[in-house]
């Protein structure tokens, strides 16, 4: 009898994760901190265009500067918009009660989002808005269903129309098609996306960078560390032949 629960319950676990919308399919995504350039564009993709909503609110202007090796002159002169010191905290100036009227709820903090969510879902993420007329801000979005977040980025992207499928009963996402085209291409677009999702990564957990440089030298260490055990290897076995 037990057995027989356990095999019902076993058999129930895809279609649950079905009805929990796990059915959008997450695009890959190539993380590469050591890519200064990509982590550079992607944090002024985020100051411009998500921090007048969100915070990042573990993270400094200026401890961003160094590890991207921006200085903190440029990082005073170009990036500061919400706050007017580099050694302040990356908080949106948008007030919690203006954002509750705007949109029924606060933007999250971003500091960990791909952490919690992960990179490729974050990446999809930002590539799956679409018009739907039937929401409040007319923006929908495949991977969060009536996200209250509207489509910040469509000027580059352009608008995407959703393609519904009826699959088992429900209505499932089959593709998108273009709308009316932004001013970046698809290409282009996931470039930004990917560079701003690099970005997010490095938000995420900024001591993967220090981690990396000590990796390197470690490694080095240990293949001089190889070369000299090595000679000492045959010093020693000199005599024994
Ligand atoms: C006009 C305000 C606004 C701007 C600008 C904005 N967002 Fe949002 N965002 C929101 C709101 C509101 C939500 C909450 C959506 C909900 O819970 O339905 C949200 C949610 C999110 C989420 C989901 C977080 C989670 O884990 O639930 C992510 C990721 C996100 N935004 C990323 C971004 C990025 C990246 C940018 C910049 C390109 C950006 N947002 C710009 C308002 C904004």
């Amino acid at each position: 009898m037990i057995k027989k629960i356990i095999i019902a319950l076993w058999l129930a676990i895809p279609a649950l994760s079905l009805a929990a919308g796990d059915h959008v399919k997450l695009d890959s995504v190539d993380i590469d901190l050591s890519d200064k350039a990509s982590l550079q564009r992607g944090a002024r993709t985020f100051i411009n265009y998500c921090l007048s909503c969100h915070s990042a609110g573990y993270m400094r202007y200026n401890r961003m500067g160094r590890d991207l090796g921006i200085s903190d002159e440029l990082v005073g002169s170009n990036l500061l918009f919400a706050t007017d010191k580099v050694g302040d905290l990356m908080k949106t100036v948008m007030p919690k009660e203006v954002a509750l009227k705007a949109f029924g709820t606060v933007p999250p903090d971003l500091t960990l989002v791909t952490r919690s969510r992960g990179p490729e879902w974050f990446y999809t993420y930002m590539r799956s808005f679409y018009r739907d007329e039937s929401t409040e801000s007319g923006w929908n979005n495949t991977l969060f269903p009536s996200v209250a977040m509207p489509h910040v980025l469509y000027s580059w992207q352009g608008e995407q129309r959703a393609i519904f499928k009826e699959h088992d009963g429900i209505q499932v996402f089959d593709r998108f098609e273009v709308g009316s085209a932004g001013s970046m291409s698809e290409k282009d677009f996931n470039g930004t996306m990917r560079d701003l999702t690099n970005f997010m990564v490095y938000l995420g957990e900024p001591a993967k960078l220090v981690r990396y440089r000590i990796g390197v030298y470690v490694i080095i260490f240990l293949l001089i560390f190889l070369f000299i055990t090595y000679l000492l290897k045959k010093e020693f076995w000199k005599d024994i032949h």
